[in-house]
This record gives structure tokens, C-alpha cells and sequence, in this order.
């Protein structure tokens, strides 16, 4: 028997509804935000990425899903949708003419990692991109519609924050920061001693104890911040604390991708076990530029769709829609027409065979829906048709031309 690959999932009941909850209202509170819904391609030239998320990333350097397709191109599945939404952005010349672009999308992102609890190859993420604005309340803004999110979907969260600086006061900061390294290098495990040359601020969130151990002298980036950093750092936090956000200041956070200038921040939750991140993302001022578009400030996050699946509160489920069923296989026509009918303004589920009034309202009952409506022999030879209220329990027989 064939099966999903590893790390892939089919989403059903349950669950599917709840995805569905999900997305619907994610879509609904970014629209309220002023955020457009945008469809980028599953499938990017390699390159696209290679540039944005970086070379030394786990992501590209381990995790992507790429392969040379039938014309020789080097493509490769999404691992996240920032670079094609930026892609987008540039190529539909929208960088050229300027003003406040917000975008929201939602769909499947791929990554050969290890799967594990809440970490699969191909995963959802809903997300959002804002390009054009500069000011650091568009930061927060977002950090606030996040919020709305998993208020509405009734999930709990801790706010991380950090700011990861700018091309002023990033490269010295770098530079301490090597010397530093290069001192415990020897301590340091493999990763983290490749990384001191590719890539050294990704150190700073090595999870092996050892590393984290020597890392505690380290040089914080927050400390060392150029004045315009710091000032909007200083800003993003009184915000956060004056809206009682939960927030916390953590100089380790510095995100797997490698696009971000200035605030970097992620959800996280204690219910879901070791694969916590539930939402992350931040600034990225320079990834437009970086692309080859004109230079455009921009911010955005994404969700992850699979980490939250469990913990979103379901309203609760109302009775719902229609039941057509027949006792005489004659009234089959009616049944038909009358479903066609009642489609144009409710669910409708028809039953085609001929069954007892008890196994109708059984099936009837598990649907879930509101009303049963059944033609039996007396029904059919009047042009009348049972209905029973599942709710209300309340039975009648009424003309079929009158029922609605
Ligand atoms: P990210 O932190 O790599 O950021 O992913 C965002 C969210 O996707 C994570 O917080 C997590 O919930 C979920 N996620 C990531 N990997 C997996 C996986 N293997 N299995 C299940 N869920 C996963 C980004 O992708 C950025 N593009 C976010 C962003 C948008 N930054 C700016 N704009």
C-alpha cells in the first residue's frame, strides 16, 4: 500500500475543520489590518531563497526540497513564503511605485528536516508581509494582530523579543562577537565552529548545553545597538508593556533565517512540548534591496498551522443544515429537486436509498444537521413531506411546495 511520505500528513476530521477555523479567521483579522490576500507559486527558482533566507541557513543548506526540473532549471518547493511574496512585490513593480503594501497568504511549506512532534516536511503557515512603512509602530502593529489571532482562536502565548540591529551597528557588533567566539572555539560543538566563520550571530541560539554554557559572556546585540536600533527597540517594549503584551527580552533570539534587521520576535507555548515557536518573524529592511528591488522597509511573521491545530478553543458546533431521505424509492425525483432547491441558501445532504424512519434520523442525527426531512408512502401519495426539528424535536408534515 502506498502511503504519505514521511513528514506528511493528510488533514481530516477533526482536524480539518479546525484548519479551516484557523485560516478563516487569520484571514478575516488581517483583512481588518488592512492586509490583501496574495497566491505566490509552491515552486521558486533555488536562487530565490539561496539570497533571502542565506546560504549558511539550516533551512537552505539542509532542508530543501530542490532537484533540476525538465528544462534544466535549478527549482526547489518553498520552505517559508517571505522570499516569494517578496519576489512578487518586485516583479509586479510595486517597490517602484512606492506607498504601504500589506499582503496576507496561507498554504504549504516544505523542509526535509527530522520529523518529530510538531515539526513536519510539509507544514501550513499563515502569514503576513508589510512593505513601506519604516516606523516601528508598524512593528508592533503587527505583534498586535498577532495577538488578535490566538485571542480569537483562544490560545496562550509568550512573546519573545529582540532587536538584531542594523547594517550601521550590526558589523562592528559582529566583529566583538567573532573575537569572542573564537576565544571558546574549542568548546564550542561542530555547528557552532562553522558557524563562527558563516554565519557567528546563529551561535548565539545553538541548543546544545555546552555551547549555551560557554556563551554566557557573550556580547549582547541589544547592548549594542546604534542609536536608531535602540531607540525603536526602546519604543517596540514600552508599547508592549503599556498594551500588558507577555513579553520577555531574549538576546539569544535570533531566528534560522538570515533576512532580519532590527525587531525579531516569536510566539511561543508551553502546551505543545519541544517544537514551542507557534508564530515568528520581524523586520527586514534590506531583503527587497537584497533581491534586486528598490529599497523597501518591510516587516511580516508567519504561524505555524500544525503547531496550533490542538490547542484552538472550537466554537460551539450548532446544528447545521438539511437531511433528505425517502421510504419509497418513487419519491426519489422529489427528494432531488427539493435538495437542488434548498441548496441555493443551505447545506443539503441527500440520502438515495430507501430506508426506515429510524435509520433517516440516525444518519440524520450523526450529520449533525438541524432538520430531517423524510417522504414515506402516506407523504408520497399526499405531495407532503415529514420534517422533524433535531434541535427543537418538534415533527410536522407539510406540503413539499411549502417547505423552506
Ligand atoms: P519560521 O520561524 O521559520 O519563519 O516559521 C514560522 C512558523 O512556522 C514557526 O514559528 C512554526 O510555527 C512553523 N514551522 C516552521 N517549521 C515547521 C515545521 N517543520 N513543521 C511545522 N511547523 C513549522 C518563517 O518562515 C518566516 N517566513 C516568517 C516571516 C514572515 N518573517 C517575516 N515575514
Amino acid at each position: 500500500m502506498i502511503q504519505a511520505l514521511r513528514g506528511m500528513k493528510d488533514i481530516l476530521s477533526p482536524d480539518n475543520e479546525r484548519f479551516e477555523f484557523i485560516i478563516e479567521t487569520a484571514s478575516r483579522i488581517a483583512k481588518r489590518y488592512g492586509y490583501q490576500y496574495i497566491e505566490t507559486p509552491l515552486l521558486e527558482e533555488t536562487a530565490l531563497f539561496k539570497r533571502s533566507v542565506g546560504e549558511s541557513s539550516d533551512i537552505v543548506g539542509k532542508e530543501m526540497y530542490q532537484f533540476i526540473d525538465k528544462g534544466g532549471h535549478d527549482v526547489c518547493l518553498r520552505p517559508e513564503g517571505t522570499a516569494g511574496v517578496v519576489r512578487a512585490f518586485i516583479q509586479n513593480k510595486l517597490d517602484k511605485k512606492g506607498g504601504i503594501n500589506r499582503f496576507f497568504y496561507y498554504g504549504p511549506m516544505f523542509r526535509y528536516e527530522r520529523p518529530q512532534k510538531g515539526r513536519l516536511r510539509e507544514f501550513h503557515q499563515f502569514g503576513c508581509e508589510s512593505f513601506g512603512e519604516t516606523s516601528v509602530y508598524e512593528d508592533f502593529t503587527i505583534i498586535l494582530m498577532i495577538k488578535d489571532i490566538f485571542d480569537a482562536l483562544g490560545i496562550g502565548y509568550r512573546i519573545k523579543i529582540n532587536s538584531l540591529g542594523c547594517p550601521e551597528c550590526m558589523p562592528g557588533y559582529r566583529k566583538n562577537l567573532i573575537k569572542h567566539l573564537q576565544d571558546i572555539q574549542d568548546g564550542l560543538c561542530e555547528d557552532c565552529q562553522r558557524r563562527i566563520e558563516t554565519n557567528p550571530i546563529r551561535v548565539l541560539d545553538c541548543k546544545v548545553e555546552a555551547c549555551q554554557n560557554l556563551l554566557k559572556e557573550s556580547p549582547v546585540i541589544v547592548e549594542n545597538l546604534c542609536e536608531e536600533c535602540d531607540s525603536d527597540f526602546n519604543k517596540l517594549i514600552e508599547m508592549l508593556k503599556s498594551h500588558n503584551l507577555p513579553f520577555e527580552l531574549d538576546s539569544k533570539l535570533v531566528r534560522g533565517l538570515d533576512y532580519y534587521t532590527r525587531t525579531a520576535f516569536e510566539f511561543v507555548s508551553d502546551e505543545i512540548g519541544a517544537q514551542s515557536a507557534i508564530a515568528g518573524g520581524g523586520r527586514y529592511n534590506r531583503l527587497v534591496e537584497f533581491l534586486d528591488g528598490k529599497p523597501t522597509p518591510a516587516v511580516g511573521f508567519a504561524l505555524g498551522i500544525e503547531r496550533i491545530i490542538e490547542l484552538v478553543k472550537m466554537p460551539e458546533a450548532k446544528r447545521d443544515g438539511l437531511y433528505l431521505g425517502i421510504m419509497e424509492p418513487e419519491a426519489i425525483n422529489t427528494i432531488l429537486e427539493l435538495a437542488h432547491i434548498q441548496r441555493q441558501n443551505q447545506k443539503v445532504y441527500t440520502e438515495y436509498n430507501k430506508k426506515s424512519l429510524k435509520a433517516h434520523l440516525k444518519a440524520a442525527d450523526r450529520l449533525g444537521v438541524k432538520k430531517c426531512a423524510i417522504i414515506g408512502e402516506d407523504e408520497l401519495k399526499a405531495g407532503e413531506i415529514w420534517v422533524k426539528d433535531l434541535e427543537t424535536k418538534e415533527e410536522k408534515r407539510i406540503a413539499i411546495n411549502q417547505f423552506n
